[in-house]
């Protein structure tokens, strides 16, 4: 921790002159059951993350915002009168589509300068920018004197995501990164926002196994998914699919095309198999926790169809692995990170079978470590800014 203190310290220092005087943090997240379920206004159990953004800035007063990303090693610079949106893929965009949107809701921001250091990996399915978002969102927030409520906060972070970012995204990423509680996972509902914490088994840990594979389909196909979901909710006349039965969707299957049914049946079954899960954790049942993530897996590959080659042998490398108790997808699919939950004592010998098994299949170099369920975003403790401490 101190490592990454000094390093933004000495980044703010040459960049800015001075010290920082507002640390805020949001955590990455990481889904354990119910992909794609949240646009669907379904249940999702996921976990907020021991991997997390901090952004170190200053107020300015003559209205500009200067931010200096560690990650990116790069840096961007906007005016808050007037805040506008860059090229597409932009970085800057999702600290500008915060501001935008604050502004918007009435908050009177002032300028900023800030340093943004993260230790989660970019682009790897584990919510970077939702964590660089909700960051963002707390020291905009303080600048502008009010403070919102985790819910309230995650879905300006979301609409600043989809208007700014122009990535139609659920809530999930924001809202986990925002609510989340050191010590549990949230059972997330979407259809009212609102979240219970669920316990892991103190023998059992959740590990992310990163196939380091790209997900480049991921936009393009993630937009045609959420099309296919609605198109199945407006023919059996609900609201989203959260509301149908599998009843209702076998009555208008000869309306919907094989592909469309197949992606709705996948999320009819996944958002069961969360509460069913939510169970099984609570009970302990080791089996029943298996059987659940590889139905998933097995819906994400022939139903949902968003698994990819190193995926599955990702899964194979999980499965056979020491310690193994369920292995399946995470985030939005097609690469990316994957979540295992593993016997606490043997994440070790897991994580290094894991690597072996994985490089020999694939030729790719996976990273594997376990993760503990950390605080949704805040300021960043005290003791952690002192620069003597
Ligand atoms: C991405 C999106 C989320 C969610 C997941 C899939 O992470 O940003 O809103 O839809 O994919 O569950």
């Amino acid at each position: 921790m101190n490592e990454r203190r000094d390093r933004i310290l000495t980044a703010f220092a040459e960049k800015f002159g001075g010290s920082p005087d507002l640390w805020a943090r949001a955590p990455g997240r990481v889904d354990l059951m119910g992909s794609h379920t949240d646009y669907n206004l379904g249940y999702v159990l996921t976990l907020p993350i021991s991997r997390d953004t901090v952004i170190a800035g200053r107020a300015r007063h003559d209205g500009m915002v200067r931010l200096h990303s560690l990650a990116m090693d790069a840096e961007d610079c906007f005016t808050i009168d007037s805040v506008e949106r860059a090229g597409r893929g932009y970085w800057g965009n999702y600290i500008r589509g915060v501001a935008s949107v604050l502004l918007q809701e009435g908050f009177a921001l002032t300028g900023l300068e800030a340093v943004i250091e993260t230790v989660i990996p970019l682009g790897s399915g584990l919510s970077s920018s939702a964590a660089l978002e909700c960051a963002a969102a707390v020291l905009f927030q303080s600048l502008g004197g009010r403070q919102l409520d985790p819910v309230r906060m995650a879905q300006i972070c979301q609409r600043a995501e989809n208007e700014f970012a122009g990535v139609s995204c659920g809530i999930l990423d924001q809202y986990t990164s925002c609510a989340g509680r050191a010590g549990c996972a949230l059972l997330l509902d979407c259809k009212d926002l609102s979240s219970r914490p669920v316990r892991l088994p103190d023998d059992i840990s959740v590990v992310i196994c990163d196939t380091r594979a790209r997900r480049e389909l991921a936009g393009s196909e993630y937009g045609m998914r959420r099309a296919d979901c609605e198109l199945g909710a407006k023919l059996m006349g609900v609201p989203a699919l959260r509301y149908a039965s599998l009843k209702q969707l076998d009555s208008v299957s000869d309306a919907l095309s094989a592909r469309a049914a197949r992606r709705c049946r996948f999320i009819l079954e996944e958002n069961e198999r969360v509460l069913r899960l939510e169970n099984a954790l609570a009970r302990g049942d080791r089996e029943q926790i298996v059987a659940l993530c590889a139905e998933s897996f097995r819906g994400a590959t022939e139903l949902y169809e968003i698994v990819t080659f190193p995926m599955k042998m990702m899964v194979d490398a999980m499965l056979a692995a020491p310690g193994a108790i369920g292995a399946r997808q995470a985030g939005a699919g097609f690469g990316g990170c994957m979540a295992a939950f593993v016997d606490t004592r043997s994440v070790a010998a897991f994580s290094n079978a894991v690597c072996l098994e994985y490089r020999k299949a694939t030729g790719i170099e996976p990273i594997v470590y376990a993760v503990e369920a950390a605080d949704g975003a805040g300021f960043v403790e005290e003791k952690w800014q002192e620069v003597n401490s």
